[in-house]
């Protein structure tokens, strides 16, 4: 038996609308959720809807806008599609505005079909909107659209609003900082993640191919009702372990070759992202073995660098120190250390950032400075750690080196005292890896 995975309340949706309200001061707030995409002809990709949207509201069906008004009498009203007996044979359950007020604790919920006509009369008199800008032009027409609805009937003595602002400006730095439900919630999703790679690790066997251990992943994330990944998985090996973002999950892999398999589920919303590299064979290659030694040590001294007060940016620093010195040390850079991060020739083989914020959204929302600084780190925050080397043939590498792609990722959280690695139990030093393959792969 599955044990039930954590919720978010309706209470926590409901008090963080209260917060978004308090901080807008006087307004209206319009925050529309995602639209469905065509993937061909009647067929749609899976649907997810928006983050603010669903930070706000929990409500996971499509065509669906939030608003709220802040003010003397502070007000959340949901626009949803009708209930439709008839679609409802085709596509399954939907609210309905009734229900789903009460299910999603609103003060009022009317069906979507209305807004276009509502929002003008929602606005009329109010200062401000606050609205997603630049996202999606469409829905910029909409709002645009909604406000010349209001100053056409200036002339009836009421006022339009004057200022148009971001809505993300405000909840991005409610989003930075997780409550206690989204860790639980952020914990049981790196868990079922941990739980994927270390199927992955103890299954892979040379000759199969990348989709084979693709399917390994997901079979773990949906089995524990981690309903899709949070970004399409990485299963790399070889020389795909070199691209950052390789996509194909198509190639037979061989002994003697490293896998890197960057993969996370999604549970309720919420991402985890970890990336592990281990050998296609039972063991690492001594190169292979130098080069993943040299990124474990960088993801420790970047793991040190993080705690409640430092500068987000300090970790990246430390990842390039590091990385900058192990290529020194493994020749594959010359140079002073101070000239290798001067001219930053390390880049040929690190050239992406330490990590980045988590959350609803794999690359989360909010800020990494403010007012130029480094955001200071702050307990509730939760960010990935992973820094990277990747080995491509080239004239002046090497050749020992060629195709080698490590990358060791894991999402750490910011408490009072420090950090908790939320995805540790992932199997990271040199001989748990090598065990574990030792134990999958048996006398092969
Ligand atoms: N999996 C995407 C990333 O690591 O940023
Ligand atoms: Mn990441
Ligand atoms: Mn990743």
């Amino acid at each position: 038996m599955n044990k039930p995975n954590p919720t978010i309340r309706q209470a926590t949706f409901a008090a963080r609308r209260a917060r978004f309200i308090e901080s807008m001061g006087r307004g209206i707030a319009v925050i529309p959720t995602a639209p469905e995409t065509v993937r061909n002809r009647d067929s749609h990709f899976p649907y997810r809807n928006d983050s603010y949207f669903h930070y706000l509201s929990g409500f996971t069906e499509p065509e669906a806008v939030l608003v709220l008004i802040a003010g003397e009498s502070p007000k959340s009203i949901l626009f949803c599609r009708e209930k439709n007996a008839e679609r409802e044979v085709w596509d399954g359950f939907r609210f309905g505005p009734e229900a789903a007020r009460e299910a999603f604790a609103m003060d009022e919920a009317q069906t979507i079909a209305t807004l276009d006509e509502t929002l003008p009369k929602l606005m009329a008199d109010q200062p401000t909107i606050f609205t997603p800008l630049g996202l999606d032009p469409a829905w910029d027409r909409r709002i645009i659209a909604a406000l010349n609805g209001v100053r056409a009937q200036i002339r009836t003595g009421i006022s339009a609003p004057a200022v148009l602002h971001d809505a993300r400006d405000l909840l991005d730095r409610m989003r930075l900082l997780k409550d206690e439900e989204e860790i639980a919630l952020m914990q049981r999703a790196a868990d079922i993640s941990v739980g994927a790679h270390t199927r992955a690790m103890a299954r892979t066997r040379p000759g199969w191919f990348e989709y084979q251990v693709e399917a390994e992943l997901t079979h773990e994330f949906l089995r524990h009702g981690a309903l899709s990944p949070a970004y399409p998985s990485i299963v790399a090996s070889g020389p795909g372990a070199c691209v950052l973002h390789y996509r194909a999950n198509d190639r037979q892999m061989a002994a003697g070759e490293l896998r890197l398999i960057d993969a996370g589920c999604e549970l309720q919303g919420y991402a985890s992202d970890i990336t592990r590299s281990f050998p296609v064979g039972k063991a690492f290659t001594g190169p292979q073995r130098e080069v993943y030694e040299l990124v474990l040590a960088a993801q420790a001294a970047c793991i040190e660098a993080l705690a409640p007060g430092r500068p987000f940016h300090d970790y990246h620093d430390v990842a390039e120190k590091v990385l900058a010195q192990g290529l020194i040390d493994l020749r594959l850079c010359q140079g002073t250390l101070d000239a290798v991060l001067e001219t930053g020739d390390f880049k040929r083989f690190y050239m992406h950032r330490a990590g980045h914020w988590l959350g609803l959204d794999v690359h989360d929302a909010g800020a990494y400075r403010e007012a130029g600084q480094s955001l200071p780190l702050a307990p509730g925050m939760v960010l990935t750690v992973e820094p990277g080397c990747y080995i491509r043939p080239a004239e002046n590498v090497d050749e020992r080196f060629w195709n080698i792609g490590v990358r060791i990722e894991d999402d750490l959280l910011i408490t009072a005292t420090g950090t908790r690695n939320l995805t540790a139990a992932a199997p990271k030093t040199v001989a748990d890896i090598e065990a574990l393959r030792r134990d999958a792969l048996g006398n092969r």
